[in-house]
């Protein structure tokens, strides 16, 4: 494993719906992620999340910005791309979906193998590869598992044969799209332990996608919180936990039980909707602090003035007007 860096630079994907409406399910993300470093994604349903995973793994080619792979330029032509999906592995959203159900978990793991021509004729055989996989993700004896299909697995079990394909490939970097939103409590400790086991035996970058914002502050070291297609705040996860700067993540985390300092804050108004994005601040008709008159004196640069796109790759930073006139008065 030789250590990647794969950035965001102003990635923006916009769909064109049929009667002409336009969604910006994305709308200009900067984000890094390392080798060895694990990212958390944090956001409510319909925020963006899934759809800047798969820009970032080259599945959905952006409308705007860019894909950087160790600072160059992504390439989207079969031959450019082949390698980099190799080093850069997704896992889906929803590991029952995810899985052919016609498939053994041995065939599941060892397709990706034999799409990049890894199969055979290196030194380690094929059933090797696979039941070290199996093992890396935590399936042990990895052989008892070779013949088995999905629906004979539990739900921990398919999630961990969605690892083992991805890790059967060496990659650099695992993009995990919610690895734990469909798996019961008990489970979901076990799939995030692992997570960081991994990291830590094989120097793995991970992204981790969820809603959740008490799994990034259990196993992030940054995270970035997406609202309506924008990032709006990023952190070392300590800090963006510790002192929540944008007005929606002081609401996320007023609702996450292993964080109870807080008072809960119900976000009221419309979920968000792509093709009807706010003037000015997004988040502004559901601001809790535009709604309690916390925002005087910059109400209007709320309603009115667009917030810049945030680099969420170092350092800690939100998109609010209202932060941006405090830290000006300090
Ligand atoms: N192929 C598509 N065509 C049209 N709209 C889409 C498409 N994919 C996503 N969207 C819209 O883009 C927005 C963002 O969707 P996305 O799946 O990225 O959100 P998410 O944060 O992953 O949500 P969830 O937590 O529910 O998985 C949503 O409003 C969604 O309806
Ligand atoms: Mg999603």
């Amino acid at each position: 494993m030789t250590g990647l860096t794969l950035e965001a630079r102003d990635l923006a994907v916009a769909f064109q719906l049929r009667g002409g409406d336009v969604a910006t399910a994305l709308d200009g993300a900067d984000l890094t992620v390392r080798s060895g470093e694990i990212v958390a994604l944090v956001g409510e349903s319909g925020s963006g999340k899934t759809t800047l995973a798969r820009a970032l793994v080259g599945l959905q080619p952006p409308s705007r910005g860019q894909v950087l792979v160790d600072g160059a330029p992504l390439g989207y032509r079969a031959r450019q791309l082949k390698p980099f999906r190799r080093r850069v592995q997704m896992i889906l959203q929803d590991p029952a979906g995810a899985l052919n159900p016609r498939h053994t978990v041995y065939d599941s793991v060892a397709e990706g193998l034999r799409l990049h021509g890894l199969a055979h004729g290196g030194e380690v055989s094929e059933e090797q590869q696979v039941a070290d996989a199996l093992s890396a993700a935590g399936l042990r004896p990895p052989e008892r598992l070779f013949l088995r299909y999905p629906h004979e697995l539990s739900g921990g079990q398919r999630q961990r044969v969605l690892i083992a394909g991805a890790l059967a490939l060496k990659p650099d970097l695992l993009i995990a799209d919610e690895p734990v939103s469909s798996l019961d409590a008990s489970i979901r400790g076990e799939i995030l332990a692992l997570l960081l086991k991994l990291r830590s035996d094989f120097g793995l970058g991970i992204l981790v996608v969820t809603h959740d914002l008490g799994l990034a502050w259990n196993i992030a070291d940054r995270t970035a919180v997406m609202y309506l297609g924008r990032i709006v705040e990023a952190g070392p996860t300590e800090e963006v936990v510790a002192s929540p700067q944008h007005p929606y993540t002081q609401a996320l985390l007023s609702v996450v039980p292993e964080i109870d300092r807080l008072d809960p804050v119900v976000l009221e108004g419309e979920v968000p909707d792509p093709t009807r994005i706010p003037r000015g601040c997004r988040f502004h008709p559901r601001c809790p602090a535009l709604a309690s008159g916390a925002a005087f004196p910059v109400e209007d640069a709320c309603r009115g003035v667009p917030l810049p796109v945030l680099s969420a790759s170092e350092g800690h930073h939100s998109a609010c007007h209202l932060v941006a006139a405090r830290a000006g008065h300090r």
